[in-house]
């Protein structure tokens, strides 16, 4: 595709996903966001990938998550998402909100872990550069990281924001506690977190007791990942495991051994309940999370552009009856 073949479609905002304001903030995302984790690196099929931006943001989707270590190998879908900015979003950067992270391992040496200011101001130089951007939306700590203090490391996001280098700041996979004392040096600092993510769905709710209430109680927006536990919420494994699905991937985080004949029992439940509901298992995971306003958006990640239009037809249904939801909680 050439670079100026793309024309974004003009009804991108009427009928498309929706939009919820993030926790207390003026900022609104879409209710579904997509998340290049998987599929954009530089093992992956790059037209589709491309496809699957267009799509997305043809569909009223404007956010788009990434992390310094995504894509095989690490780095790559920085690379090749910021390749396809620069060739087909240059006129659009500001109808977007694009995120990056960094707190896993990237690159050898004392500096490429960890939340040191080191490491978190290096890793954004560094994603700002593999993304052709002169800012991010929302820059995340990814993980809390018991050896550096919590003051250095929200200290190194708020400096971000005053150097305007990230216009928002998020946390991610951090314990309550930890959360608590992040949004209050945050706050201190005058550069209050915006969002929070952490993952979210039917077989993983331990967040609805404390991360999600705290957020709440706080202001700060929630974003869930792997709302589909990787693609165990479809119905694709029910069979056994499909050439070229996540878990056949030797580079994939999903493992052969996850799923197990219980796993797939309640996965065949689970598709009974979303056929009743007249939706396919992946939509009913999705409205699922999406039921109550305190999550804001839902991060898909997707392998081709029909599982994408599969998963934004979700949103046409996230009503669910309280006989639904307990026979849903029966099998989380
Ligand atoms: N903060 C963190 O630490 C963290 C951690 C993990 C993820 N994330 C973010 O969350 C995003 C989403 O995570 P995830 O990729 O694990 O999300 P997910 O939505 O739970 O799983 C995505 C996978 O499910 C399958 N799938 C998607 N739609 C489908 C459909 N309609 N029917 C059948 N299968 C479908 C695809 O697998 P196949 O490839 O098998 O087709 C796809 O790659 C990531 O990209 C990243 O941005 C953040």
């Amino acid at each position: 595709m050439s670079k100026n073949a793309y024309t974004p479609a003009p009804d991108r905002y009427t009928n498309t996903v929706g939009y919820q304001f993030c926790g207390k903030s003026g900022l609104k995302l879409p209710r579904i966001s997509l998340g290049l984790w998987h599929n954009f690196g530089d093992v992956d099929d790059t037209d589709e990938a491309l496809k699957m931006i267009h799509f997305a943001f043809d569909h009223g989707i404007t956010h788009f998550d990434l992390a310094n270590n995504y894509g095989t190998p690490y780095g790559s879908a920085e690379k090749n998402f910021g390749k396809i900015m620069k060739d087909h979003f240059s006129s659009y950067r500001d109808e977007l909100i694009i995120s990056t992270k960094a707190g896993h391992e990237m690159w050898p040496g004392p500096y490429g872990d960890g939340s040191s200011r080191k490491y978190l101001i290096s890793s954004l130089h560094q994603s700002l550069h593999r993304m052709k951007l002169d800012y991010v939306d929302i820059f995340y700590s990814h993980r809390y990281d018991p050896t550096t203090p919590l003051e250095e490391t929200m200290g190194a996001l708020s400096d971000m924001v005053k150097q305007g280098k990230a216009l928002y700041i998020g946390i991610s996979k951090y314990p309550e506690d930890k959360a608590r004392e992040a949004y209050a040096i945050l706050r201190k600092n005058g550069t209050p977190c915006l969002i929070n993510q952490d993952r979210y769905n039917i077989f993983t709710r331990q967040i609805e007791q404390d991360v999600l209430p705290l957020a709440e109680e706080n202001g700060v927006g929630f974003i869930a990942f792997s709302p589909l536990a990787q693609g165990l919420l479809s119905d694709k494994y029910i069979n056994g495991i499909p050439e070229n699905s996540r878990a056949a991937h030797s580079y994939g985080f999903l493992q052969k051994n996850q799923i197990t004949p219980e796993v797939l029992n309640k996965i065949s439940k689970l598709n009974e309940i979303a056929a009743q509901r007249g939706q396919t298992l992946a939509q009913m995971a999705l409205a699922w999370c999406l039921r109550t306003p305190d999550v804001n958006s839902v991060i898909v990640g997707a392998s081709s552009v029909k599982q994408l239009q599969d998963n934004i037809n979700a949103i046409q249904n996230t009503s669910f009856t309280d006989d639904e939801l307990w026979r849903i909680g029966e099998l989380g």
